[in-house]
């Protein structure tokens, strides 16, 4: 199933929303008019190779055989969505060795786009489970957990949904039949849900969406009642992107998980996106931020962790590009080891050839933890650094 034009469009507008909100976030002068690299023009050259293998580790460390036990380091995992919009294939069906990393280098995996309406709920009551199926069938043969993603969201919602003109009374019929139907089918096979996501402007304020205009905010809570009764065990979560420090929006939803936890709805972790920009300054009081939602009583994860950057006319990232992106993840990764309840460490792809980056985010690339080829850059490094120092237990960062 493809990608709907409409929604493909929505999702490029927010994305841009993204480049722009982040300065505002972070306010320290990026400039997202650079010039650009086009999505089909040839890949990014591999950067020269250097043996950045962190001391006391050897290059067949994966990241999962060195995490802390009961440590979650998870991808996600592409095979269509954009993808099929661009000029590279779905590389989880048709590059063996993209697949195989997936199962060597990391113990959790979200499907990228194969949970989301337009995938799974294409048309009115009809459901199409056949990529999700295979990729949970991947996680369990290679003893993975799964994040689910996502239940409600405002992008990549099927045409029938956004454009049919529902009352309010028939869109949470709708709503509660397709968290009843996706998150049962899956009952004892998802870790993790991502039960509603980008809910929030970045000033706080609720975000117009089909759900929030019909329903109010009340629609937050029944999601979450509702994917509790079709899986009881899964740890339910509140997903977003710009809430990796503490500002205006992380703010919202910590006070509407307090509300939530007060009123007996299951609501079980926050998860914070991660994209992030060396364009930008480091967001502030990421730990500090993860550690109020601890004290809650709620987990915290980081869901789609990314680094991009404006790249140089040859497309390759300098050496001082790709430290200051290891420093942003290992940051990011710091800060989750430093804090008891964040144990889940989700990267939003793990080679730049798959990167949505790219096609979101014209001129700026090279967000993952290894270039084209699978070379592994120094972010891999210093996320397979602090995952083995947490294991022989020392302080994240
Ligand atoms: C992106 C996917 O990576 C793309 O393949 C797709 O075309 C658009 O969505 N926040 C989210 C993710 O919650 O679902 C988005 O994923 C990235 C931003």
């Amino acid at each position: 199933m493809r990608a709907g034009r409409t929604s493909r469009t929505i999702a490029i507008v927010l994305a841009l929303s993204l480049v722009a909100t982040a300065c505002g976030d972070t306010g320290d002068g990026a400039d997202p008019e650079e010039p650009s690299r086009s999505p089909d023009m040839p890949p990014a050259a591999t950067p020269p190779e250097r043996d950045h293998t962190p001391d006391g580790l050897d290059e067949r460390d994966t990241l999962r055989s060195v995490a802390p036990d009961g440590f979650r380091i998870g991808t996600a995992v592409a095979g269509g969505g954009h993808h099929e919009d661009q000029p590279v294939s779905d590389p989880f069906n048709t590059d063996e060795q993209y697949r195989e990393l997936i199962g060597k280098e990391f113990n959790s995996v979200t499907p990228e786009n194969h949970l989301k309406w337009e995938m799974v709920h294409p048309e009115q009551g009809v459901y199409d489970f056949e990529r999700a199926d295979e990729i949970i069938a991947y996680a369990r043969e290679h003893d993975q957990v799964v994040r689910g993603h996502t239940l409600a969201w405002h992008n990549q919602n099927p045409a029938w949904l956004e454009e049919g003109d529902f009352s309010a009374d028939q869109l949470r019929e709708i709503l509660r039949d397709h968290i009843h139907t996706v998150v049962g089918r899956y009952q004892g096979q998802i870790q993790q849900w991502d039960v509603v996501n980008e809910i929030f402007d970045d000033d706080a304020s609720w975000r117009g969406t089909i759900w929030y205009e019909a329903l109010g905010p009340d629609y937050v809570a029944d999601a979450l009642r509702w994917a509790h009764e079709a899986d009881p065990e899964a740890l339910l979560f509140l997903n977003d992107y710009n809430v990796e420090g503490i500002n205006a929006k992380s703010t919202a939803w910590y006070e509407l998980i307090q509300d939530l936890l007060a009123d007996d709805v299951p609501v079980h972790g926050f998860g914070v996106q991660g994209h992030l920009s060396i364009e930008f300054g480091f967001p502030g009081d990421v730990q500090a931020n993860l550690e109020r939602f601890d004290a809650l009583g709620v987990k915290t994860a980081f869901t789609e962790v990314d680094v991009r950057m404006v790249l140089p006319d040859d497309g390759v990232p300098t050496e001082a590009q790709l430290e200051r992106q290891a420093d942003d993840f290992g940051r990011l990764l710091g800060a989750c080891l430093n804090v008891e309840g964040c144990d889940s460490f989700t990267v939003w792809g793990f080679v730049d050839t798959y990167s949505w980056v790219p096609a979101f985010f014209p001129d700026q690339g090279a967000a993952t933890l290894m270039s084209e080829g699978l070379t592994r850059k120094p972010a891999y490094h210093e996320l397979q650094r602090l995952l083995a120092q947490a294991r022989s237990g020392g302080e994240g960062r």
